[in-house]
């Protein structure tokens, strides 16, 4: 069981947006350690219910342990593309009042050793978010051709080393541990004599493998996809993404519900006419400085709100 803390992110401002009837169904895709859930719990009645959802069996541990006797929350242990067939079983498909996406990881994920997502302590190459299922950043790194991780470290961290830096790990091949693999970063940003920053050069090394091994970009795209189809009319879906191109998603996914897709001359409607299914609430939102100073790993998040008009 992890010690360390998880610090919700954009907190008020999310739970506030989302909840819109305080006896309605609500769906938190991401539970971490339920900051969030227990957030919106004080925000709804007794009628109200919260239907919590996380891949990490971890998750699972603290809704057992926290939450187990409060009756209106449930946890199901399951990734995003799951949560539809749930929903469906539920026969809550279109009740739904509110959908919480609070992407990436959590901090005692991330601080907890063992499970591979630090680039500051010595752990297995693992990076799974569910290490019960697919395949670990180690067998991945181990197997995958040079170019196929430089691809995925370029284009998911972003990363202008990133061809050194995989062309490193197929020399280096078998790694096994997390320092190994941030040592031979460390070495190729050495090499090339860039000047130090105060952001550890394995950051976005590390953020793209683990993005790759847990599919991320595509989760993301099917709850886009899907949590529409879930919500009762006033219903909202708020996310908070913490990468571009996570944010890249959102936005493209909610600019397309809320425009919709163009029509055709012949049908005799003027598009300013058209009444929208679905309606932006506000722009995106950014966590206040405050917020950054008293929790830094905030500082990357934006928040983005969508709600269902008809
Ligand atoms: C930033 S944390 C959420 C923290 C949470 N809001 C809280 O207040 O404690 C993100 C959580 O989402 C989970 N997660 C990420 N992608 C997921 C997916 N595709 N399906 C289910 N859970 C996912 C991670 O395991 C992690 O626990």
């Amino acid at each position: 069981m992890y010690s360390a803390t998880h610090v919700p992110v954009m907190l008020r401002e999310s739970v506030s947006h989302l909840v819109t009837d305080r006896g309605g169904y609500y769906i938190d895709a991401t539970f971490g350690r339920g900051g969030h859930a227990k957030e919106i719990l004080a925000s709804i009645n007794e009628k109200g219910r919260v239907y919590a959802f996380d891949r990490d069996p971890a998750s699972k541990e603290q809704f057992e342990k926290t939450f187990r006797k409060e009756g209106r929350l449930s946890f199901s242990q399951g990734k995003f593309s799951d949560i539809l067939t749930e929903m469906q079983a539920l026969k809550l498909v279109g009740k739904v009042s509110g959908i919480l996406i609070d992407c990436g990881v959590s901090s005692p994920q991330l601080e907890e050793a063992s499970r591979g997502f630090s680039f500051r302590r010595e752990g297995p190459l693992d990076m799974r978010m569910n290490p019960n299922e697919g395949f670990s950043a180690a067998d991945w790194l181990n197997s995958a051709d040079e170019r196929e991780i430089s691809q995925v470290i370029w284009k998911l961290g972003q990363e202008s080393f990133a061809r050194r830096i995989a062309r490193s790990i197929v020399a280096k091949r078998p790694l096994e541990t997390t320092i190994q693999l941030a040592g031979l970063v460390l070495k190729e940003y050495e090499f090339s004599g860039r000047k130090k920053s105060r952001v550890h050069p394995a950051t976005k090394t590390f953020q793209a493998i683990r993005m790759h091994v847990n599919g991320e970009i595509k989760e993301l795209q099917k709850i886009l996809l899907d949590g529409p189809e879930m919500l009762s009319i006033g219903g909202r879906i708020a996310v908070i993404s913490f990468h571009s191109i996570e944010d890249r998603e959102v936005k493209k996914s909610f600019h397309s519900l809320a425009v919709g897709t163009k029509l055709p001359r012949s049908i005799p409607i003027l598009e300013k006419d058209r009444i929208a299914s679905w309606r932006s609430i506000g722009k995106a939102l950014k966590p206040s400085i405050k917020e950054i100073a008293v929790n830094p790993r905030s500082r990357t998040a934006v928040m983005r709100v969508i709600e269902r008009v008809t």
